[in-house]
């Protein structure tokens, strides 16, 4: 029998399970999604959502080849960022399997994990990170025994902006891939390019901001246009920031990939700009696939894995959550 390592998310919106093997080869991951019924997401209720998943989900697992096929080597959590209530029922999970199966617990960083399932998909070996998730939006760089942050967003995550803005449309959540489906409506319209609807522009150095887009393009919505006209402009406008700022990170580090990782990373125009950019300056973009650019138990396990590989464990004393964990708080102790 060869041996697995299993991971939990369950930062936020998303409760998910997923393994790795130790050779890095990925399952798929056994999710579920929190969908609020009207508004944001509430913590606690979301919370209560994951717990009242967790059987199935394990079950699900558990009855999976891949698990029975494997032993499982070390149990990895989402230690955070996140949402506290939720971040404790995916730590309470993994604790309790740690301690019924006798095997290592390990808290891992979500952000990094996010990097880390990108780097086993697509190949790619020291890239310049393009985080574009709900709650984050950082251009992340390896130096040295950290992933530095670069530059990041000074107000609100590109992904909450887009399902703010749809939410205020009646747009259930997640708003992201419907306001690309809106976008995309619009770029079927003749001389569509022409006809951008100029929004706040939200890079200051290196850092990026998209409350003020928000604001605008909802007030353009109200004023009488489109709504595919201003997705697409909305759209144009945010993905630009991250491009330009992340080029602009690629040209100070002289790093020659970029790798785009998070929810919004699935978004086909983002995937498109990365492309162009990277050709234009002799550089290459990568992405993985949708299922795990959004949250998923699979990168979980993955950057668990790593460590795992180089004897790290998480003490029951040390496995508290971290709600306001970030990227460059990790040493990064494994290749
Ligand atoms: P994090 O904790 O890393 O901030 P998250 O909890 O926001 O992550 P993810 O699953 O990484 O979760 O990202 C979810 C976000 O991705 C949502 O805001 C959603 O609207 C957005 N998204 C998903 N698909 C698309 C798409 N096709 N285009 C744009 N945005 C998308
Ligand atoms: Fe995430």
């Amino acid at each position: 029998m060869g041996g697995v390592v299993l991971g939990i998310e369950s930062t936020a919106h998303t409760l998910s399970f997923g393994m790795v093997d130790l050779d890095g080869n990925v399952s798929d991951s056994y999710s579920n999604l929190f969908r609020p019924k009207e508004g944001g997401i509430h913590p606690r209720e979301a919370a209560d959502h994951h717990c009242s998943q967790v059987s199935n989900l394990l079950n699900e697992v558990t009855k999976s080849e891949m698990f029975k096929e494997n032993d499982v080597e070390a149990i990895a959590f989402s230690q955070g960022p996140g949402l506290g209530p939720c971040l404790r029922v995916g730590a309470s999970v993994a604790r309790t399997l740690s301690k019924s199966w006798n095997i290592p617990l390990i808290g891992v960083n979500h952000c990094i994990a996010h990097i880390e399932i990108g780097r086993n998909q697509t190949g790619c070996i020291d890239p310049v990170l393009l985080y574009v998730s709900g709650g984050n939006t950082q251009v992340i760089a390896k130096s040295r025994d950290k992933y530095r942050v670069m530059g990041e967003t000074l107000d609100i995550g590109i992904g909450n902006m887009l399902d703010k803005f749809a939410r205020n449309q009646g747009l259930p959540f997640p708003g992201g891939p419907k306001i690309e489906e809106l976008a995309i409506e619009f770029t079927k319209v003749a001389d569509y390019q022409n006809k951008l609807i100029d929004l706040p522009y939200g890079v200051q150095g290196m850092d990026m901001g998209f409350s003020g887009m928000l604001t605008a393009a909802q007030r353009r919505v109200l004023a009488g246009d489109s709504l595919e006209s201003v997705s697409w402009s909305l759209q144009e406008h945010a993905f630009a920031s991250c491009i330009e700022v992340a080029e602009r990170a690629m040209a100070h580090t002289g790093k020659t990939e970029l790798l785009l990782g998070g929810g919004v990373a699935c978004n086909s125009r983002i995937r498109k700009m990365a492309e162009i950019m990277c050709e234009e300056r002799g550089a290459t973009a990568y992405w993985p696939e949708k299922k795990f650019c959004i949250d998923n138990g699979t990168m979980i396990a993955e950057l668990g894995r790593l460590l795992h590989n180089v004897g790290f464990k998480t003490s029951l004393e040390d496995s508290s959550i971290n709600p306001m964990l970030r990227t460059d708080h990790t040493k990064v102790i494994w290749d």
